[in-house]
């Protein structure tokens, strides 16, 4: 199984690269951190080897498409995991900040999707980690919440697009999960939640048994039947 994998270097991209790896599978990972992606690399040398790229430039994206050809004879699995928030208000972030988020969090899945088409065949899947927290209003993460919302959306849409060509779409709705994703955010006050391990073993066994959608912890799944796409303010 050769295997994409965006934000590879830390949290869920990292747990979900080496769960890869344990499987037999290829996997490409896509960081900035050099220093995280090499030691993963030190470690499953066989199996893992990285690029170092800033995914809110959409230049990256041809750079991505044109390893992942090298490679890569088929791409079984496409993982756009790579993303972040911010604890600011929506009336506080700089132009700058609005558009690298929406690149990360929300272009550059799409157009690596778009672009990497060419390379996977039928019985290929696509992941989309998304946020069990499109079904409430983040009011402390709201660009992030829109974002993430709007590659739901988008998901949604996608799937019955690739379903012609026999390419299956998993999306990922994580609760809390222990990485460094809160602090990064500027959130300090967060406890609990599950292991980036736990996330990456059910996001594997999804693709296996190509779920359309999975909540983990599974619970979190009463939100989107009794929320929905109505957003209740979470705070
Ligand atoms: N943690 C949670 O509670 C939670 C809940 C729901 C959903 N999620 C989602 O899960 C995904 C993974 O997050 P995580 O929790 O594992 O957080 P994390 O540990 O902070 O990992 C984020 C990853 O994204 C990469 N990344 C961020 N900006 C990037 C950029 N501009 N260019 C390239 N790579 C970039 C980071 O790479 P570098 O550090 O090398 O730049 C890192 O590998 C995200 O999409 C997040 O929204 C997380």
């Amino acid at each position: 199984m050769n295997a994409l994998v965006t934000g590879a270097s830390s949290g869920i991209g990292r747990a979900l690269s080496i769960e890869f790896c344990r499987e037999g599978g290829k996997v490409l990972g896509v960081g900035r951190s050099v220093e995280r992606l090499e030691e993963i690399k030190n470690a499953y040398n066989n199996c893992f080897d990285y690029l170092v790229l800033d995914l809110s430039d959409v230049r990256s994206v041809r750079s991505v498409v044109a390893e992942v050809a090298r490679r890569f004879e088929v791409l079984d699995v496409l993982v756009n995991n790579a993303g972040y928030g911010l604890y600011r208000n929506l009336l506080d972030l700089s132009i700058d900040e609005i558009v690298s988020m929406t690149l990360v969090n929300f272009v550059t899945p799409l157009a690596l999707v778009n672009e990497l088409l060419p390379l996977m065949r039928r019985g290929s899947t696509v992941v989309n980690v998304i946020t069990a927290g499109v079904h409430v209003l983040m009011t402390k993460l709201p660009l992030y919440g829109a974002t993430k919302i709007a590659l739901h959306y988008a998901s949604e849409a996608l799937r019955r697009e690739l379903r012609a060509k026999g390419i299956h779409l998993l999306s990922v709705y994580p609760g809390v999960v222990r990485t460094s994703f809160h602090s990064r955010a500027g959130l300090s006050d967060v406890r609990g939640g599950v292991s980036p391990e736990e996330v990456a073993k059910k996001i594997i066994k999804s693709v296996k048994s190509r779920k359309k959608r999975v909540y983990i912890p599974g619970y979190l799944e009463v939100a989107r039947v009794f929320l929905g796409p109505h957003l209740l303010a979470l705070y």
